[in-house]
């Protein structure tokens, strides 16, 4: 058994609870220690039952832990990534026992696959990305660090998508290629390449402005002077 610390006490980091039960339901594989998150909020409670452990910089207490990235916002992750990655953390591989994975798919760290989804053949998942449930990846895509893939998402093969990107629910992706910190709103239908940078919308997708969503996160932040 191995110990797992999810970077991250938003809605998604209680997700990869469920997930990680899933997981330890079919085989026994990790003990959640629990959430290390830097928010002021979170900080001394529990959240299903497990604690949040201090900030993003406590990092260095649990050397024995695996640790995977729970944001759902694609610069947020690589944020937190980037901070903690100079400790030399062990990043867990979270696959829910219901997706179906050809051992032609290349997987690489903290990569995180909710359930029913559904690989096919040769794509290539870069580190940290989250491909949320019920989603299609089509032969050879290509996805890149940090992108998170919304439910129901089809992506059809060949398609490549960048660095950083966040795909929202519903949408479908043609054989493209889409560049790096692209968000592609909600039930969006994409059918041509799309540039970097930039948020794009509707059927067919369309840019809607550049840069990142209006109401991100990231945005706030940084009009806050704290990103
Ligand atoms: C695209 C998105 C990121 C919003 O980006 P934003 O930069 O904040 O844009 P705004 O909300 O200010 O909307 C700008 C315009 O785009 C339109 N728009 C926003 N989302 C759209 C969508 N998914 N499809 C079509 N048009 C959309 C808005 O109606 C608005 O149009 P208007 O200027 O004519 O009024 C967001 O609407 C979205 O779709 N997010 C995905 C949510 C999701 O799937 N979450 C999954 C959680 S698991």
């Amino acid at each position: 058994m191995k110990e797992l610390i999810i970077l991250g006490a938003g809605g998604l980091g209680q997700e990869i609870v469920l997930l990680v039960e899933a997981v330890n339901f079919y085989k026994e594989q990790w003990i959640i220690k629990g959430f290390l998150d830097s928010h002021p909020s979170v900080q001394g409670i529990e959240l299903l039952g497990f604690p949040v452990l201090g900030s993003f910089e406590d990092a260095y207490k649990f050397p024995n832990a695996h640790f995977i990235i729970a944001f759902g916002d694609p610069r947020m992750r690589e944020k937190v990534v980037n901070l903690v990655n100079i400790y030399n953390l062990n990043w867990a591989t979270l696959i829910s026992p219901t997706v179906r994975l050809h051992r032609s798919n290349e997987l690489g760290k903290g990569v995180v696959i909710g359930r029913l989804s559904d690989l096919t053949v040769n794509a290539k998942i870069s580190d940290h990305v989250l491909i949320n449930i019920h989603t299609v990846i089509g032969h050879g895509v290509e996805i890149g660090e940090y992108s998170v893939i919304s439910p129901n998402v089809t992506i059809t093969g060949g398609a490549k998508i960048g660095k950083s990107c966040f795909v929202g629910a519903n949408t479908f992706i043609r054989d493209v290629t889409v560049g790096d910190y692209v968000t592609i709103g909600a039930c969006s239908c994409v059918v041509k390449q799309i540039e970097s940078n930039c948020v794009v919308a509707g059927v067919p997708a369309r840019i809607i402005h550049q840069g990142p969503p209006v109401h991100s996160v990231t945005k706030i932040l940084r009009e806050k002077g704290e990103n």
